[in-house]
């Protein structure tokens, strides 16, 4: 293989990830989370995150150029998320990049998080299509994006006004007693003979005056408010809370807006493709029902195995290469953090 090898960075949030990757190929995905450690308080706390990423930052390195048998020395440039993040997490991997990038004497390239989420597809399918809506669903983001060409960047058509949906997902999950990070606890209990049609929860941003003004917005911060309405009120009366009908109720009302909006979206900018990325990705739900809904809209579906989706550095190695197989000029050195990169 005579493609360069690639290694990327990602702190932004709570997991220290480190990727290799040649070409559109995979050679290792290093992951350590801090996850554990902020479960006790039901949200990233950032102070932890930042020395967490600290700890774990040389030995996950090591950890993937050993998996993909490469040496440091062979890595033919460095990327890194570089923004939007936490901003004590993002210097952790920048300073990590940088200092890699000038004792090998390779070219360093920082990237933004959510056009990474979306590159990370090319490792499981390809380049990407021409044009194509990214849908990117987090414990972070909701944001539609329109992509003509990745290394050029991505552009914004909407994204959540208040909660991310994954954020909804840990929020509704503490409601009903699941554990920290509640997503895939409520996948799953929604999965364990949850009836989605048990109550109906509101759709954010969906009325007709709504989308005059957010077409490609959301809002859960409503929904989670209803849902934890919903739950007190049968607290109150004594009654048991049958919480796998809830979750799968909330999340019947997250996946409805999500694929409504992202369909909306593909069809406004004459897209047939439709990517899905971020931790929230990885919903079954949601996955089955974009399948349906694209098929029966003409849309093809692209979706990253989850491993994939939720953070991690392959995805910033993937955007890393898509960058310098376009020929793109590399960051300078004095390459800042950027916590509110704008997209
Ligand atoms: O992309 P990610 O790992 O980190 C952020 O950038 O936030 O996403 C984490 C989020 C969490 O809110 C988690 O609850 C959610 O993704 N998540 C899920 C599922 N798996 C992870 N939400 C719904 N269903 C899932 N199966
Ligand atoms: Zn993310």
């Amino acid at each position: 293989e005579n493609e360069p090898l690639i290694l990327g960075i990602e702190t932004s949030c709570d997991e220290t990830g480190v990727g290799l990757v040649r070409g559109q190929t995979l050679l290792a995905d290093a992951i350590a989370s801090s996850v554990d450690e902020h479960a006790r308080f039901g949200g990233v706390v950032p102070e932890v995150a930042s020395r967490a990423h600290l700890e774990a930052m040389v030995p996950t390195i090591r950890r993937a150029c050993e998996t993909a048998g490469v040496k440091l020395s062979d890595v033919d440039a460095v990327a890194v998320t570089s923004g939007p993040g936490l901003a004590g997490a993002l210097l952790v991997g920048v300073a990590a990049a940088k200092a890699l990038a000038l004792s090998i004497d390779k070219p360093l390239y920082g990237v933004n998080h959510l056009a990474a989420h979306v590159a990370v597809d090319t490792l499981e399918h390809g380049d990407l299509p021409k044009g194509a809506v990214a849908m990117l669903v987090s414990g972070g983001h909701s944001s539609l994006l329109a992509v003509e060409d990745i290394t050029e960047g991505v552009q914004p058509m909407g994204s959540t006004i208040d909660d991310a949906a994954g954020e909804a997902f840990d929020k509704v999950a503490r409601v009903l007693g699941l554990p920290f990070p509640g997503g895939p606890y409520v996948d799953k209990a929604a999965r364990d003979g949850g009836d989605r049609a048990y109550v109906t929860f509101p759709r954010g941003l969906t009325s007709q005056r709504d989308l005059e003004r957010h077409r490609f917005d959301f809002s859960f911060s409503g929904l989670k408010t209803a849902v934890a309405r919903w739950v007190e009120a049968k607290r109150r009366d004594g009654e048991d809370v049958p919480v796998n009908h809830v979750a799968a109720a909330f999340q019947e009302a997250v996946c409805d807006v999500l694929t409504r909006k992202a369909i909306d979206a593909c069809k406004d900018r004459g897209y047939e493709h439709l990517l899905i990325g971020g931790g929230v990705a990885a919903n079954s739900r949601l996955r089955a029902m974009a399948e349906e809904r694209c098929a029966a809209a003409g849309i093809a579906v692209r979706v990253p195995r989850p491993g994939l989706c939720t953070d991690n550095g392959a995805m910033v190695a993937a955007l890393g290469s898509e960058l310098v197989r376009a020929g793109k000029d590399p960051s300078p050195l004095e390459l800042p953090a950027d916590s509110s990169m704008p997209i």
